[in-house]
């Protein structure tokens, strides 16, 4: 019988595996020459960082969330592998089944919900759904009659670089309250979820999420409700300037937590990762516009690119996600230097205070690469502010991807 991979097998494929991603796409970058700003993703290793999830986390059924990257190869090559998609709106759900994912795979996550895209998610066969307030489970019952639905519950997201608290999720005390009542409504009362913050830096951050989670299934299940799904969110971290833990020790504090909580009798685990199955898989490719200093109140260098807040790098904001940078000139004498982008709003600065030393020699035209880009930041993208056009994103095909 085949084994799964070891921790180590993993932590060790997976630091190869980031030289043989930046390998493949050099040499499309060097093929191809793509006109700057542009994303990158390495279709191969979004297949790996989905097979090293599924052999950690076996008993998890994963749904990608497309938000962090809806490009049709990407879902393409997801779908390929069985994986279901977890959905925000009916322009993701047209992506999906327009790769020909299939209806009953996918999942309509998001909270805030159009009543007609209810309608037509269900009508298309998406069978589960997201809720967190009275007003959306009525939406619900109304347009969605049978459907099988999930509450997401407020957790804290202490750790998490880019927190996604306050605007979603219910106590706990109203999630068992709203989900005994889903039934009388005409809905299957079918589990809770939770999303600990993405970009989450400790692994432990998921225990206390479970531990409320399962006091809600208690409850319902003595109130006669019988809960069977435990979505457990997105939150695994992609490999940024500061190093993170490996997969492994995430895998392991869920698979702990849910012992430690549900004992024998876990629900059915589900996960939606989106910046894990992606980020790394990517890069952006940005092109140095200006480099210039203004004297006065601050002689610091200025390195005007040609992606910024409004083109790609849209997680920089309040400098909350710290891509690890690539110049020609690295190892070579740097001097620290705010990072802007290319529009005439004033908020489009990369990085101010995040201490980036950028190389002295670096020069108009050469290029710096965001690595671990492949997240967040196309489908982040405005259409046309100022007039530049929307982030391109290309794919690097393997014989292991079109197979
Ligand atoms: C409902 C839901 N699931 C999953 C995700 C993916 O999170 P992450 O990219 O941190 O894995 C998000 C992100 O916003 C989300 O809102």
């Amino acid at each position: 019988m085949k084994q799964p991979a070891s921790a180590s097998d993993l932590l060790g494929a997976s630091l190869s595996q980031r030289g043989a991603t930046l390998a493949r796409i050099d040499r499309f970058l060097a093929r191809q020459a793509p006109p700057t700003p542009c994303v990158v993703i390495d279709l191969e290793t979004v297949r790996q960082h989905c097979l090293a999830l599924r052999a950690l986390l076996p008993q998890a059924h994963i749904y990608y969330a497309v938000k962090a990257n809806p490009a049709p190869p990407v879902l393409a090559t997801l779908a390929k592998m069985d994986i279901g998609f977890d959905v925000a709106s009916s322009g993701e759900i047209g992506r999906c089944l327009g790769i020909g994912a299939v209806a009953q795979r996918c999942c309509f996550g998001n909270t805030i919900k159009r009543e007609s895209d209810i309608a037509e998610a269900h009508a298309a066969g998406i069978p589960l759904f997201a809720f967190d307030s009275a007003a959306e489970l009525e939406k619900l019952a109304r347009a969605a009659p049978g459907a099988r639905v999930f509450c997401r519950l407020a957790v804290p997201a202490t750790g998490a670089e880019w927190p996604l608290s306050r605007k979603f999720g219910c106590s706990a005390a109203m999630a068992v309250e709203l989900l005994t009542h889903a039934g009388s409504l005409g809905l299957r009362a079918t589990g809770v979820s939770f999303h600990v913050g993405s970009q989450q830096t400790d692994p432990l951050r998921w225990d206390a999420a479970i531990g409320t989670a399962c006091t809600v299934f208690n409850a319902c299940r003595r109130a006669g409700v019988m809960l069977d799904i435990l979505d457990v969110g997105g939150g695994l971290p992609a490999q940024y300037r500061t190093q993170v833990p490996p997969l492994a020790e995430y895998a392991g504090a869920i698979v702990t937590s849910m012992k430690r909580h549900f004992g024998s009798s876990a629900p059915q685990l589900m996960i939606e990762p989106g910046r894990y199955m992606t980020a790394d898989a990517g890069l952006l490719r940005a092109q140095v516009l200006l480099i210039a200093r203004h004297g006065g109140h601050d002689g610091r260098r200025w390195i005007y690119l040609d992606a910024g807040r409004y083109n790609g790098l849209a997680e920089t904001q309040g400098e909350a996600i710290h891509y690890a940078l690539r110049t020609g000139y690295d190892g070579g004498p740097a001097e620290a230097a705010v990072l802007a982008g290319p529009t005439c709003d004033s908020t489009d600065v990369i990085y101010d205070r995040a201490n980036y030393a950028m190389p002295l020699h670096l020069a108009i035209g050469d290029t710096v690469d965001f690595l671990s880009a492949g997240a967040y930041t196309a489908s982040y993208a405005s259409v046309e502010f100022n007039g530049f056009a929307p982030l391109a994103t290309h794919c690097v095909e393997t014989d292991a991807t079109t197979a």
